[in-house]
C-alpha cells in the first residue's frame, strides 16, 4: 500500500440541527468565520497537506457548497473592471479546477461512518484523509500536514487527538491508550461517546488518516452510539483485528464550530488574529467585559 495521501473526504451531509433555523437553508459549512466559510479553512488545510482530490459527501440542500467552488465570471469581470485586484485574487483562490472536486450524495443522514462509506468508489485501494469542516484548527503548521508527516514515518490509521476535561469525554470518541510516545499514541481501543467510565480523556476530533480497510469495515453497516453508523467503530475494529491505530496529539487550537459557543469563540479568535480588525474588536471586548463586571 502506498504511503502518500492525495485524496480527502469532506463529510458535509449532516443535518446541522444545532444551528437551526439558519441551517434550514444555509449549509453549516458555508457559515463564515470573519469572511471565509468554514469549508474554506478545511480546503486550505487539506491543500497544505498535499491533498489534490477533494471528495464531498453532501445531501439535499447543500447546493450552496457546490456553487461556492465554482468560477463566477461575472463577479470576476466586475472586480477586474473596478481594479479591485486584491479581491479578485481572493476570489480566484477559492476556485477549484475541473475534476479536482467530486460530490457524492448521502441519501439519508445515517451517521459519519456511513457518509465516509458513500465515497468508497472514489477512494479505491489507497489511504485517504477525512476532514470534518466544523472542527476548525488554528495552528502554525496546519493539523493535517502534521499528521501526514507523522503518517509517512509511521503508516497506519491515525486520528487527531486532544485532551479534554474528563466530564466532557462523553461527547467524543475516546481513546484507550496502549502506549504513549508523546505526540504519537498507540491506541488499544476506542469508544464513541462513552456513557460512563471513559477509557481516558484523550478525545478524537475531526481529522483522520485512514487505510482502505476501514471502508470494508463500514460495509457491514452496523449501527453504534445514537443508532448511527459510526466511523469510530470501524476504526476500533482495526485494533481488534491486530492492525495499527494511532492517536496524534496535534499542535494547535481546535474550535468546535458545530456548536454555537465554539463558533462564537472561533469568530472572536479569528477576528483578533486579523490586523485590520484586532484593535476595534479588542476594544469592544474590553468594554463588554467591563460593563459585565460593573453590573455584578
Ligand atoms: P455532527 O455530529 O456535527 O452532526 O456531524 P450534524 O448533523 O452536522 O450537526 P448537528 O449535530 O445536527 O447540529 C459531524 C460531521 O459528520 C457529518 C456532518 O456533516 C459533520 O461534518 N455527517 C454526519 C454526515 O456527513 N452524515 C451523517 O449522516 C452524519
Amino acid at each position: 500500500m502506498r504511503n502518500k495521501i492525495t485524496k480527502a473526504i469532506f463529510p458535509v451531509a449532516g443535518l446541522g440541527t444545532r444551528f437551526l433555523p439558519a441551517t434550514k437553508s444555509v449549509p453549516k459549512e458555508i457559515m463564515t468565520l470573519v469572511d471565509r466559510p468554514l469549508i474554506q479553512y478545511a480546503i486550505d488545510e487539506a491543500r497544505a497537506a498535499g491533498i489534490t482530490e477533494f471528495i464531498f459527501v453532501t445531501s439535499r440542500g447543500k447546493s450552496a457548497l457546490e456553487d461556492y467552488f465554482d468560477h463566477n465570471p461575472q463577479l470576476e469581470s466586475e472586480l477586474q473592471k473596478k481594479g479591485k485586484d486584491d479581491l479578485l485574487e481572493t476570489l480566484k483562490s477559492t476556485n477549484m479546477d475541473s475534476g479536482q472536486i467530486a460530490y457524492i450524495r448521502q441519501h439519508k443522514a445515517l451517521g459519519l461512518g456511513h457518509a465516509v462509506w458513500c465515497a468508497r468508489r472514489l477512494i479505491g485501494d489507497e489511504p485517504f484523509a477525512v476532514i470534518l469542516p466544523d472542527d476548525v484548527i488554528a495552528a502554525e503548521k496546519p493539523c493535517l500536514q502534521q499528521m501526514v508527516e507523522a503518517f509517512e514515518e509511521t503508516p497506519g490509521n491515525m486520528v487527531a487527538a486532544m485532551e479534554v476535561p474528563m466530564d466532557k469525554a462523553k461527547n467524543y470518541g475516546v481513546l484507550k491508550v496502549a502506549k504513549d510516545h508523546g505526540s504519537l499514541v498507540r491506541v488499544g481501543g476506542m469508544v464513541e461517546k462513552p456513557k460512563d467510565n471513559p477509557p481516558s480523556n484523550l478525545a478524537v476530533i475531526g481529522r483522520y488518516l485512514l487505510t482502505p480497510q476501514i471502508l470494508e469495515n463500514l460495509s457491514s453497516k452496523e449501527t453504534g452510539a445514537g443508532g448511527e453508523i459510526q466511523l469510530t467503530d470501524a476504526i476500533a475494529k482495526e485494533i481488534t483485528e491486530g492492525r495499527d491505530v494511532f492517536g496524534y496529539r496535534f499542535q494547535g487550537q481546535r474550535f468546535d464550530c458545530g456548536s454555537k459557543a465554539g463558533f462564537l469563540q472561533a469568530t472572536v479568535a479569528f477576528g483578533l488574529a486579523r490586523d485590520e480588525l484586532r484593535d476595534e474588536l479588542a476594544q469592544y471586548l474590553h468594554e463588554v467585559v467591563n460593563i459585565d463586571k460593573a453590573a455584578q
